[in-house]
């Protein structure tokens, strides 16, 4: 079975990598030619645990092609999978544009039945744009070729992605012809889901569960964050809390950490898609309004931590910060909640010094630039700094020599956004310890 998977960003290849692994012929492409020369070489556009081994293994076997030919690419393929980024608009809606243009080539160069399927989080009715922009193009040419849209939303984890993608939890495939229904079952064969774990469903449908998930998630996340700074205000503590409420299985124990506010490349985007999608539609999405004025407020919840201790101005002082990236095992920085801490420091009179394992490069060219100082290890950002904020869980953070750090830091203070140090410990060792809802 051949495929082609259009786009090579996080979604795109790893789907492609990972089909390949399974044995399916994968045609990964990008317009992008520099990305596809690098990846023809063994270098990956993204930091993904994993990523960089089974794209080089599959290239090798020949299996996985990389090319910027979209045309020649689909040739023979059965599924092309558009997986090319949906970035938000001015007014926070999902352009489309990327995707469109893809339908639209794919229309001009198709020369057999083929399943276009989107892989991107796209709006719901965007089925029936990739199904009319195609149409169209076909009848530029005159041709009257066949073929069918399909929507088959991606639910992977950044930092975890190849893990999703191989060992899914479920996978959500919206098709309504049944020719491509086949298709899709066939080339989904190798996961070996039970069949309820394969939901074959309406296209909208399909478009709107992967919103809703992105949705649920992030109001789980805002939900506890809002909770978490009650907490403070009554004297609860929001650790106790989470436990307390987890164990009801109807709730979970998992997403209901406080902290820093969530990030990333689909919550903040896929929120701000829907309620705009909602209202285009005459409807306002209030608990997912408000989920979003949380999540904003919560960057800012460490910053005014450090200005309750040290005072509203900053001047001359200097902080450590551990950790950049959105969230830990990814060198994504999209939306992360140390740009906005950064720049509040700053804004203040501080300076920030800074150390991440992996998103330091990110950081610099793209997101923070030289608004810090960038460290070679966690301790080195501490030497002379007034205080330390924790604001990605890395696990290399998670148990550092205290008393080395109450010699770097001139102030024995540490504002923990996501709570992953013992606050009762810390005290023992002289710290003053600064969590999120505790
Ligand atoms: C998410 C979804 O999990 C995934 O299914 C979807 O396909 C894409 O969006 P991702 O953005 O990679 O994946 O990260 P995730 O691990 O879900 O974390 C998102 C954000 O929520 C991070 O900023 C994280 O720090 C935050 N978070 C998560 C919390 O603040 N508290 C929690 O309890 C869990």
């Amino acid at each position: 079975m051949k495929i082609t998977v259009v786009g090579t960003g996080y979604v795109g290849l790893v789907s492609g990598a990972c089909f390949a692994d399974v044995g399916i012929e994968v045609v990964c492409v990008d317009i992008d030619q520099k990305k596809i020369d690098k990846l023809k070489q063994g270098v990956m556009p993204i930091y993904e645990p994993g990523l960089e081994e089974i794209v080089v293994r599959n290239y090798e076997s020949g299996r996985l092609k990389f090319t910027t030919d979209l045309g020649e690419a689909i040739q023979g393929s059965e599924v092309a999978f558009i997986a090319v980024g949906t970035p938000p608009g001015e007014d926070g809606s999902a352009d489309l544009k990327y995707v469109l243009a893809v339908a639209d080539e794919i229309g001009q160069k198709m020369s057999d039945y083929i399943v276009v399927a989107t892989k991107s989080t796209v709006p719901v009715t965007t089925g029936k744009k990739v199904e009319q922009a195609i149409k169209v193009a076909l009848e530029k040419r005159d041709r009257a070729l066949d073929f069918a849209v399909a929507s088959n939303p991606e639910f992977l984890k950044e930092g975890a992605a190849v893990e999703d993608f191989l060992k899914p939890d479920r996978i959500v495939i919206g098709v309504e012809d049944e020719r491509a229904e086949k298709i899709m079952r066939r080339l989904y064969k190798p996961f070996q889901l039970s069949g309820e774990r394969i939901i074959y469903m309406d296209i909208p449908s399909a478009e709107m569960t992967k919103y809703t998930a992105n949705a649920m998630l992030a109001t789980k996340i805002s939900f506890m964050n809002d909770i978490a700074n009650l907490c403070e205000l009554v004297g609860a503590n929001a650790n106790m809390v989470r436990k307390g409420i987890g164990s009801d299985p109807r709730i979970g124990n998992k997403f209901i950490y406080p902290g820093v506010g969530y990030g990333g490349s689909c919550f903040p985007k896929d929120v701000k898609a829907i309620v705009r999608t909602a209202k285009q539609y005459g409807y306002n999405l209030r608990v997912l309004q408000a989920v979003e004025d949380v999540n904003d407020d919560q960057k800012h919840v460490l910053v005014k931590k450090v200005k309750k201790h040290f005072g509203e101005d900053l001047t001359g002082m200097t902080f450590a910060m551990w950790g950049l990236s959105f969230k830990p095992n990814t060198d994504d920085m999209r939306e992360a909640p140390a740009i906005v801490m950064i720049d509040e420091l700053r804004a203040a009179g501080a300076e920030v010094k800074a150390y991440d394992p992996i998103a330091m490069d990110e950081a610099k060219e793209v997101y923070v630039g030289d608004k810090v100082t960038y460290c070679k290890d966690a301790y080195d950002a501490c030497i002379d700094a007034d205080a330390l904020l924790l604001v990605t869980e890395w696990s290399e953070f998670r148990l550092p020599s205290w008393s080395t750090l109450s010699k770097l830091l001139k102030n024995k203070v540490v504002f923990d956004g996501r709570n992953i140090y013992d606050a009762k410990y810390l005290k023992e060792e002289g710290f003053e310890h600064y969590g999120i809802g505790i």
